[in-house]
């Protein structure tokens, strides 16, 4: 495990440990791949899990919502429910509409389900297709940077994390939600029996693609903890990273100020 977790990028089955291109497009690939049972996916397998964790990260930046003329982006924003979330409440509280936000994803199957899903709740976003590392956005152009379970999927954690903190500005936050090893050694043993058998089975049923799932498994094992997520992202400039952990460990979600 002490080997596993010193990666520092995505790794998918059959990539060179390194080989950052070769991992990002594989990584493209696969989400192309469950793109269409993506949001099926997400909800049976977290038993709805995921709209509660989604609405914790919303929950903590409405300070941010608040703010007239906010600049954000939700990055690997997949289809788009996140964005949605963030739009909806941003709409919800009064004299904070003006400022499109920006959801970005490097995988245009997902970023198409995001656009039509942002179009039919009549939700406000210009979508790009970007890569999170190389966001074509200008040095301290946002105030919020938000990005749900992409982090793990990046070939580089550490350019990731340099480029969050490029592109936002002084007073600017990053939110993250990001899974975990559940530091209980019971809950993290039958998380774990669920990650490693259930879900890649469940995965391979509904989407055709046991590979994505098994893939899921692996990326968070070998993902680095929330200790040395938060070291890394004050080596890259943050002041002050804070974290709440969500369901017994199992996703937890940081909050990093510029
Ligand atoms: C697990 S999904 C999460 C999607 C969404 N944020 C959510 O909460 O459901 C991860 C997403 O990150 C995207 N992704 C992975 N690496 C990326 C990168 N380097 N740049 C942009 N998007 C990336 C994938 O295409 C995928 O849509």
């Amino acid at each position: 495990m002490a080997d596993a977790r010193a990666a520092r990028g995505a790794c998918p089955a059959g990539i060179r440990p390194g080989d950052e291109t070769a991992a990002a497009s594989a990584v493209r690939e696969m989400f192309g791949r469950v793109a269409p049972r993506y949001d099926l996916l997400n909800h049976l397998l977290s038993g709805q899990l995921d709209v509660y964790w989604r609405r914790r990260l919303v929950r903590a930046v409405r300070p941010y919502l608040q703010r007239p003329g906010l600049r954000f982006a939700d990055l690997c924003c997949g289809t788009g429910d996140l964005a949605l979330a963030l739009t909806k409440e941003r709409r919800r509280l009064a004299s904070a509409r003006s400022g499109v936000p920006l959801a970005a994803d490097f995988c245009r199957p997902m970023l198409e389900r995001a656009k039509s899903k942002l179009a039919q709740a009549g939700s406000h976003c210009e979508l790009a297709e970007a890569d999170a590392t190389r966001m074509p956005l200008a040095d301290a152009s946002l105030d919020l940077v938000t990005i749900a379970y992409g982090f793990r999927n990046l070939a580089s954690y550490d350019r990731g994390a340099a480029e969050f903190r490029r592109v936002l500005a002084s007073g600017g936050c990053l939110a993250m939600l990001e899974f975990s090893q559940p530091p209980s050694v019971v809950w993290g043993a039958l998380f774990g029996a669920y990650f490693r058998h259930v879900l890649p089975r469940l995965g391979n049923l509904v989407s055709g693609s046991g590979q994505a799932y098994s893939y899921l498994h692996r990326s968070v094992q070998h993902f680095p903890s929330p200790a040395e997520i938060r070291r890394m992202l004050l080596d890259r400039g943050f002041t002050r990273v804070e974290m709440q952990s969500l369901t017994g460990g199992v996703s937890v979600l940081y909050l990093a100020y510029v």
